[in-house]
């Protein structure tokens, strides 16, 4: 346990008791999940951008945020970015759409100096390319539920009929590693057959758990459905955002990264072996009056 780096443990904490520093290039973008599913937006960023030293966290305590109250996600999200700041973050990236749903209009008004960058369900492109007219969905209640989605139906998906599922279930069977078994299998099936059957051409992954799963979703999709992962598009906007505020590392640098984990560090690492393909280096973080005793610095 860190009872001896209290800088490990966070607590909900209420906006005046936040800093905004002044961030330098030179230091990490923060990147945050409730859990293992925004690595599938840091493989994107590693991609574009290996000069970057990265922070990863996962909420794992906390997972999953879809079926919890916006202002509960906001509260934990104020800690986050507030411990990424500690660590000294240039920018956040709010690698989760219920995460972006709940609190990033917060976030922005909370930390007024630092860049974000967010995420929420590819409704435009799909709205965009489809030739059927019907687009599926696949994201948390959470998400489902928020202004932000709305707002995103009534601006790109005008004309458009969009067929949502929550796959309720489905981000704790990933959180488990059950990326390709008969559970998650049984569960893509009866989430996605009603919008099978109704015609889309196109399902947008609206939860960054989802990517993980993406050869059973295409098993199940046939190929003629098109299936849209906004990360490389959140990738590219990180990319345009450290531009715009001259906030890019030096392109000669190698980045690093350094995962946290309100859960268990040995396991994330393992499951990052799993879904990126190398370990990742992982310490614990833990909630003041939470019982976290997993937790290893
Ligand atoms: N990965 C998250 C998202 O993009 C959250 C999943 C969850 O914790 O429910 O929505």
């Amino acid at each position: 346990m860190n009872a001896e780096d209290p800088n490990l443990c966070l607590s909900a904490s209420s906006p005046d008791l936040l800093s905004d520093a002044s961030h330098l290039a030179s230091g990490p973008i923060a990147v945050f999940d409730s859990g293992v599913g925004g690595l599938s937006v840091l493989r994107h960023l590693r991609a574009l951008l290996p000069a970057e030293d990265l922070i990863y966290l996962a909420d794992q305590a906390h997972v999953p945020y879809g079926p919890r109250r916006a202002s509960e996600i906001q509260s934990f999200s104020r800690s986050i970015t507030q411990f990424s700041l500690d660590r000294g973050a240039k920018m956040i990236v709010v690698a989760c759409n219920t995460a972006t749903a709940a609190a990033l209009d917060d976030l922005r008004a909370t930390f007024a100096h630092l860049p974000f960058v967010g995420m929420e369900p590819a409704v435009k492109p799909g709205a965009a390319t489809t030739r059927s007219g019907k687009v599926g969905v696949l994201a948390t209640a959470g998400t489902f539920e928020s202004q932000r989605y709305a707002d995103l139906m009534a601006r790109f998906a005008q004309g458009v009929a969009l067929y949502e599922n929550p796959c309720n279930g489905l981000v704790p069977l990933i959180e488990a590693g059950e990326l390709d078994g008969a559970e998650t299998r049984t569960l893509l099936e009866s989430c996605m057959r009603p919008m099978l059957e109704a015609g889309v051409d196109t399902i947008v992954l609206g939860c960054t758990h989802y990517p993980f799963v993406l050869p059973t979703i295409h098993a199940i999709a046939g190929p003629n459905v098109r299936i849209i992962d906004p990360a490389p598009a959140v990738a590219r906007q990180a990319l345009r955002v450290l531009r715009e505020h001259g906030l890019l590392a030096p392109a000669e640098q190698q980045g690093s990264i350094q995962a946290y984990t309100s859960g268990d560090p040995e396991r994330l690492a393992q499951m990052s072996e799993t879904l990126l393909g190398f370990e990742l280096r992982v310490r614990g973080f833990c909630w003041d009056g939470l019982e976290l005793d997993r937790a290893e610095d």
